[in-house]
């Protein structure tokens, strides 16, 4: 485990120049240049952004670095300093929704993507380094993706702006990659701002930048990494998504954004009793983040915590997306200090977030740490997060 406290404890991603070094070492010629983009933390809208709702994600300050330099005929080149899979290659005519394999279906996806909306990107080299943990539910995929299509982006010339990038990610996840997700993801990566969780209308991508910092407020943001990996692209997400969707088809509305908590009662006598379920969850998880930034604006950080508790509850017992160990960390969190504890992402695995005291983050890591050794789990990782800059050139 890694102990938390204040600040960010895991090794950073290699330097820009290292990277660019190694770039060089690896394909002969330099890079183009070096672009980065977060990962991100859900502060809160759990599985409402497919449904058109609110998310109040942030992007957190571990990131994935591409290298690249743009080819001049069609052949692709990638590497990543994990150190798996060598050097990958392949041409822009193989490229196949389905058919790329680990970490190169996501840099694959935006070229894919991009060229499905018209955009001549060429062959092009690509190294790829992250400290974004992978399968934590902090969004290493995204991170990548929204790396590589900053950088291809700027590289070709294409002029998109942040949201058509959104889209464009999107379809690369939806249609590439095969995982049926929404738009949050990337939103944060993409658009966050240092000290600031963007919250999003994922209606019409309309983002105002809340202020959030916690450390004014004595409280720190602790993630806790169950190191439970989980897969958007197999059922539980699906099936979520699809239990929405015949929500508002029975509901007669074009999203379940467009229903409210008093519309539930109806929903109540018109829904099979799972659906209703998640009904009830989304309504009232649209509801949440709406109390969150408007409480962030009035009394801070330290009012959410019972939000944050609200919403856990129900994405345990309404959507039914946690697992033990998220709800162990929850739990844990809270009875050791936590003012607000919830699972973050989309759920069956990943990480936990915990609203701590700082005097508090010592015990809370500890307890965390015990209780899951004591219950047979993998050792946690805990470490602290705030709002970080969006993706960016760094090189
Ligand atoms: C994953 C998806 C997002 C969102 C969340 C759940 O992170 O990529 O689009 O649906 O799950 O809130």
């Amino acid at each position: 485990m890694t102990t938390a406290s204040p600040g960010n404890q895991q090794a950073p991603a290699a330097s820009p120049q290292e990277l660019s070094g190694r770039f060089e070492q690896e394909f002969g010629t330099a890079p183009h240049g070096v672009w980065q983009a977060p990962g991100r933390v859900n502060l809160i809208g759990e599985h409402t952004d497919y449904n058109e709702g609110f998310v109040l994600p942030f992007a957190i300050d571990r990131t994935a670095r591409v290298a690249v330099a743009l080819r001049q005929d069609d052949s692709i080149r990638m590497l990543s300093t994990y150190g798996d899979q060598g050097t990958v290659t392949t041409t822009l005519g193989a490229l196949q929704p389905g058919t790329a394999k680990g970490w190169t279906k996501y840099p694959l996806g935006v070229v894919w993507a991009l060229r499905e909306r018209g955009i001549d990107v060429p062959g092009l080299d690509l190294l790829l380094d992250s400290n974004v943990p992978l399968g934590a539910g902090l969004s290493s995929s995204h991170a990548i993706e929204c790396a590589v299509i900053t950088a291809l982006n700027e590289l070709t010339g294409a002029g998109l702006e942040a949201r058509d990038m959104v889209l464009a990610t999107q379809r690369a996840e939806n249609d590439f990659v095969g995982a049926p997700t929404g738009i949050m993801d990337q939103s944060a990566s993409l658009r966050g701002a240092k000290g600031h969780a963007v919250f999003l209308d994922c209606r019409d991508q309309t983002v105002r930048l809340v202020p959030f910092e916690t450390e004014p407020a004595g409280l720190v943001l602790l993630v806790i990494d169950t190191k439970v990996s989980h897969s958007h692209a197999d059922g539980g997400y699906a099936s979520r998504r699809a239990s929405c969707e015949l929500g508002a088809e029975v509901m007669g509305v074009k999203a379940l954004r467009d229903l409210d908590v008093a519309d539930l009662e109806e929903a109540g006598g018109l829904l099979d009793e799972v659906t209703f379920r998640r009904v009830r969850h989304v309504v009232t998880e649209n509801d949440r983040v709406l109390q969150t930034v408007e409480l962030l604006a009035g009394s801070g950080p330290g009012a959410i915590g019972p939000l944050l508790d609200a919403s856990h509850a129900s994405m345990r017992d309404d959507f039914e997306i946690s697992c033990p160990e998220l709800d162990l960390a929850v739990d844990t969190a809270r009875a050791h200090g936590a003012i607000g504890a919830r699972m973050t992402g989309g759920g069956f695995g990943g990480a936990a977030i915990a609203l701590t005291p700082m005097d508090s983050v010592q015990t809370v890591s500890e307890a965390v740490a015990k209780a899951f050794a004591q219950a047979g789990f993998t050792a946690p990782d805990i470490f602290a997060v705030s709002p970080a800059a969006g993706a960016m050139r760094v090189g």
